[in-house]
Formats: C-alpha cells, structure tokens, sequence
C-alpha cells in the first residue's frame, strides 16, 4: 500500500532520525493506511447520511438536522461512520506508533547530536529557555492529536524527544503535502506576507507556537533581513527547532514563552504570525493572546493566523465531519474555536474593526487531498484570520 509522499522525501537536518528501511516502511504503510482511511472511506459517511441516516431522522422529527450536533447525535450509530470513526482513530495512533518505532532504536544518537547542537559555543540562532514558566493546563490535561506525551512531556536532560516525534509525525498526518519540510504553512504566511506588503524586508517578525520550526524557518528564507524570533511553551520542541535550524545555517531567536503573557515589550513586531495553533487553545487564551499580540504590534503592525475555515455558514453535516477531530482527536477546542466571532475577539483586543479580516488565501507549495475532485493536485487553500493595528 503506498500513500502520496513517501518518507524517503523527507528532508534530512542534523537532528533527523536515520531511519532504516523497515521503520520507513512501518511509516509509510501508516501513512498509506491514513491516506485510505481519508481519502477512499471518509466519502462513505456522507453516503450512508444521504441514504439512511438523514431519511431516518426526518421520518422521526418532520425536518432535517438543524445544526452538527443533531447530525452527530444521528450519525455516531451508524455502523458505517462507527467503523470509520474507529479506523480514524486507529490510524492517528498508528502514525505516531510508526514514527516511535524508529525513535525507540534511534532517540539516544540524535539526542547526543542535539546535545552537540546545544552546547555549541557560537551559534547562528539562539535558545533561550524558561524553567519556571507555568504550562497552560489545555497543553498538559490531554496528548493533543493522540502525539504520546504530549508537547511537553520529559524524562532527560536536554530532551528533545517531543520535537522529534512531532517533525515527523506531523508528516505522516499532512501526507507530506506540506512538502519536504513539513512547511507548506510557513511557505503560505512568508508568500502572504509578501504579496501583501512587498516593500517589507527589514524589521521584526513573532512566530508564536512554533514547535519544531516548520512554519519559522520559511520566514527566514523570504525575510534574510529581518529579525526573526519564535516562541512556544514546548521547552523539548523548541531545543528541537533550534538544533534543526542550526544544522540548517538558519538565524532564529527561540525562546520559551506562554503566549498569553509574552516577554516583549509594546510596539516591537512588524508580524506576529501563527501556523495551525489556535485550534489548540483554550478560548480565553485566544482572547489574551490576541490581546497580546495586539500590545508587542507595532502601530500599523500585522497579526496573521492561519488555520481551518470557520464553520459559519457551513453545511450541518459538513461541520461535523470537519468536528471529527473535537471528538476522535484529543483537539477538545476544536469545534469551539470554529463557532468563535473572530472578528469581534479582534476588536475586543483594541484592533479597529475595519482592519480585520477572515479570508481564504492560496496555499504556497502545500497540496490538500480533495475528495470532490481526487486529482491530488488541489492547492491547498488556508483561512487567514489578520488584523493590522
Ligand atoms: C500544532 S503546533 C503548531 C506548530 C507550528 N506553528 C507548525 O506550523 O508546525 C501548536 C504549538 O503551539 C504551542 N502553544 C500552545 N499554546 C501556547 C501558548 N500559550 N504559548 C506558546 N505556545 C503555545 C504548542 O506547544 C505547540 O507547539
């Protein structure tokens, strides 16, 4: 069984597993399987809905499902979106299994060459860790995405085995449509940037929540000029991000911080950008970071996330199947973030209404997987949630 992109494409850094040809092959068949289970399965749900599950609603309410939770309450007994939803959830686990299975007999070399990276004396970019910061508890109660042991979990010193499972597993969930270094979403926000601002080559650009680097290091490559830094509360992923861009000659300014309470000084950023973390956040953390963010912008400065589209305006059976993750996932803000006014969280955060803005924007280098047109070669298109101060 072969998926799209194969690890072999991966591509190699100083802290990559060198995995050998069955931990390869245990990845690839899970991603293959995913990639099955997504492409060819999924599909199915909306058959058996339109056939028997949708008919047999209306013949016991007089009327269709008013909203996903009623298409949920109706779909999670058929035996068909059972099975589904089973081998979904299979098939996540799957992937991080197959990721541990080569980081089980690899770990303790690439740790040695991230403890080198860490001990290096001089050092394009640079790391500065917090042992005292306070772990949000949305991070720590659940192993978010099902990746075992979370952002945060450690047994070494130095550890940067969260990182390491992270880079690649998060390859095996994308089906490598995120490109060779899983950064198709940096690669959009760098393409965004400039098409938006083309003059802006100097200055001073925020990553927030930037685990291993994959949306960070493209922002370097657009921006040589600029002064980039990155942030997130994962100290094993960010240890990770920084020995992966050293062995990349990349210059970012890591550091742990909580979002919500950013060390930065008013009016420092001319960016402070974001790649698929505010599904992940609590809603009154996405209040404060915003309220944050606002507070580090500069004035004209430019906050840019980027995620899945709301579900405003969305099918009821189309918001619940994209709500699979709320449910099957460990993504418990999930659904909550999707239903959120963005705008108005913006605007409650002192960004004047007329300068936000939720849009699709054309995805740079990522592909997406369509199930209407099965061509693999649908661009991926991402929802951009901006506001310029
Ligand atoms: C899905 S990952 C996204 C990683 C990266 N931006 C990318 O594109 O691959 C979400 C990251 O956000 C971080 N995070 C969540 N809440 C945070 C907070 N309050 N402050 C800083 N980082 C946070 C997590 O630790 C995690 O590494």
């Amino acid at each position: 069984m072969l998926g799209p992109n194969s690890f072999n494409r991966l591509a190699a850094h100083g802290v990559s597993l060198a995995a050998n040809h069955d931990e390869i092959a245990h990845e690839n068949f899970a991603q293959a399987m995913h990639f099955q289970v997504f492409a060819n399965l999924m599909p199915g749900n909306k058959e058996v809905y339109r056939t028997r599950v949708l008919p047999s609603f209306q013949r016991e309410r007089g009327r269709r499902p008013s909203n996903r939770q009623e298409v949920r309450g109706a779909m999670r007994r058929d035996p068909y979106h059972q099975m589904w939803s089973a081998l979904r959830r299979t098939t996540q686990e799957l992937m991080w299994t197959a990721a541990q299975t080569g980081l089980n007999r690899g770990f303790p070399a690439l740790q040695q060459r991230a403890s080198n990276y860490l001990a290096r004396p001089t050092t394009k970019s640079s790391l500065t860790l917090d042992p005292t910061i306070a772990m949000p508890r949305y991070i720590t109660a659940v192993d978010i995405h099902c990746m075992p042991g979370g952002y945060t979990g450690e047994v070494g010193s130095n550890d940067v085995y969260a990182g390491a499972i992270y880079d690649r597993g998060v390859y095996s969930i994308t089906q490598g449509f995120l490109g060779p270094h899983v950064d198709g979403i940096g690669r959009t926000i760098a393409a965004y940037i400039k098409r938006s601002h083309p003059r802006f080559r100097r200055g001073k650009i925020l990553d927030i929540g930037c685990a291993v680097g994959h949306s960070t290091l493209p922002l370097c490559d657009a921006f040589p000029a600029a002064e980039v830094h990155a942030i997130d509360v994962s100290a094993p992923c960010l240890r990770y991000a920084f020995a992966r861009a050293e062995s990349w000659g990349k210059s970012v300014k890591f550091a742990q911080q909580d979002a919500e309470r950013l060390r930065f000084a008013d009016n420092t950023f001319d960016f402070v950008t974001s790649g698929a973390v505010m599904h992940e956040l609590s809603t009154s953390s996405l209040h404060n970071i915003v309220r944050e963010i606002h507070r580090v912008l500069k004035p004209g400065g430019v906050m840019i996330h980027v995620e899945q589209p709301q579900y405003h305006g969305m099918e009821p059976f189309d918001q619940f199947m994209r709500d699979w993750d709320t449910f099957g996932n460990n993504e418990p803000f999930w659904g909550t973030l999707h239903d959120l006014d963005l705008t108005q969280i913006a605007v409650d955060a002192g960004f004047k209404r007329d300068r936000v803005a939720e849009t699709m924007e054309a995805g740079d280098g990522g592909r997406v997987y369509n199930v209407e047109k099965p061509d693999a070669k649908t661009r991926a298109n991402w929802f951009f949630y901006t506001a310029r101060k």
